[in-house]
């Protein structure tokens, strides 16, 4: 009697493992990779801009400081201006001829304004 009720407390440990670890499995995995459409739309225009100097996945440089976390730490990274949207948008779109070890281009004339949004809707999420 005994051993029969283990059996199904084993059964049930199974069971319950296996009803829990699929959805955990999911919204971890939704959790890694849900952009808001707007936010895909600037990773795109992130690759193709910025990511030649930029790393967004890690906060060391690569010619340009590394972009993970630059919305949500204190100051941007290199001119330890508070990091709000508008001053990382206007790095954006102004670049800094000044800039070490080298200037960041402008992209101001370069993307649209809807590309521009989704730009920075994209960096809060790094
Ligand atoms: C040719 C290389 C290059 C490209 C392309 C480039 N950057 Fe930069 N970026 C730099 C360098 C170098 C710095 C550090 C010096 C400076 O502020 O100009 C920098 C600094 C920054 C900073 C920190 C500014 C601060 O005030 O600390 C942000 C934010 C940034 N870049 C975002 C971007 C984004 C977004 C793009 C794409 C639209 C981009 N960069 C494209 C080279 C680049």
């Amino acid at each position: 009697m005994q051993r029969r009720s283990l059996k199904i407390i084993k059964w049930l440990f199974i069971l319950a493992v296996a009803a829990v670890l699929p959805s955990a499995t999911i919204s971890w995995a939704q959790g890694k990779t849900a952009l808001s459409p707007a936010a895909k739309g600037g990773q795109k225009v992130f690759e193709q801009n910025c990511a030649l100097c930029h790393f967004a996945d890690q906060a060391n440089a690569k010619i340009g400081p590394g972009l993970k976390g630059v919305l949500k730490n204190k100051e941007l990274p290199y001119s330890h201006k508070p990091a709000t949207v508008a001053n990382a948008r206007e790095q954006v779109e102004k670049g800094n001829p000044q800039g070490k070890p080298m200037a960041m281009p402008p992209f101001g004339n370069k993307l649209s304004k809807t590309q521009l949004d989704n730009l920075l809707d994209y960096l809060k999420t790094l």
